[in-house]
């Protein structure tokens, strides 16, 4: 009885631990991300008077939480009908984030809060830089004409400044990319590849 009372707790404890533990990443590499804070934080005004470009981006490996958070800030969905936390023009929101790390290249899947891994031959650490994350934009220019993109990702830029700001995290937006690469690496074409922003988490 003793020992049908103790694999009784065991099974239950084992039922708990798999059902509190998320699983992280997939056998094809793909990451879930955990559920982005959206609260507290830095207050606004304060983050606005302490942005600023800082290059000095190297730093520690990111949390999937620091990620998860991030890149909601950046662009994420907060509203039932999709709508984002940055605007974009006709609402087409066609800024696409991919995640650089010393662990690989992702693309960000905003509605299933997920990270994609992309298979590259492509050796990316050269755009990496010694930095912990690099974002980079790219949109589809099937879906906006690229003046807008230009300014759609501009605002996207901003709210990953301003949230990095609130990290105290150095960070820099970038033009200086290595275009083509970066979209042989993504399979787009090079001019849709818009900035990149290395992130140092300190
Ligand atoms: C569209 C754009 C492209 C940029 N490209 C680069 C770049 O390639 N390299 C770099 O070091 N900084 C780049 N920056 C950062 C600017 O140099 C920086 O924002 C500017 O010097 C003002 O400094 P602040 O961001 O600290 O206010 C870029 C900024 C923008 C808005």
């Amino acid at each position: 009885m003793k020992t049908l009372f103790r694999t009784c707790c065991l099974a239950a404890l084992a039922a708990l631990t798999f059902a509190a533990v998320p699983v992280l990443a997939d056998d094809a590499g793909d990451i879930r991300l955990p559920t982005p804070e959206k609260s507290g934080g830095m207050p606004l005004l304060d983050a606005l008077a302490a942005r600023k470009s800082n290059r000095r981006t190297t730093g520690a490996a990111p949390t999937h939480q620091q990620l998860a958070n991030l890149l909601w800030a950046a662009n994420g969905i907060t509203r039932p009908d999709g709508k984002r936390t940055a605007p974009s023009a006709m609402n087409r929101q066609e800024i696409d984030i991919a995640v650089l790390t010393a662990e690989g290249l992702y693309e960000w899947d905003e509605e299933e809060n997920k990270l994609e891994r992309e298979e590259t031959r492509e050796d990316l650490s050269d755009q990496l830089n010694g930095a912990s994350v690099m974002l980079i934009f790219t949109y589809d220019k099937d879906d906006q004409t690229p003046a807008y993109a230009q300014v759609d990702c501009g605002f996207v830029g901003q709210n990953a400044y301003l949230y990095c700001t609130s990290q105290q995290w150095n960070c820099v937006f970038l033009g200086s990319i290595d275009r083509a690469k970066l979209a042989r690496a993504l399979e787009c074409d090079a001019d849709e590849v818009l900035y990149g922003m290395r992130i140092g988490i300190r």
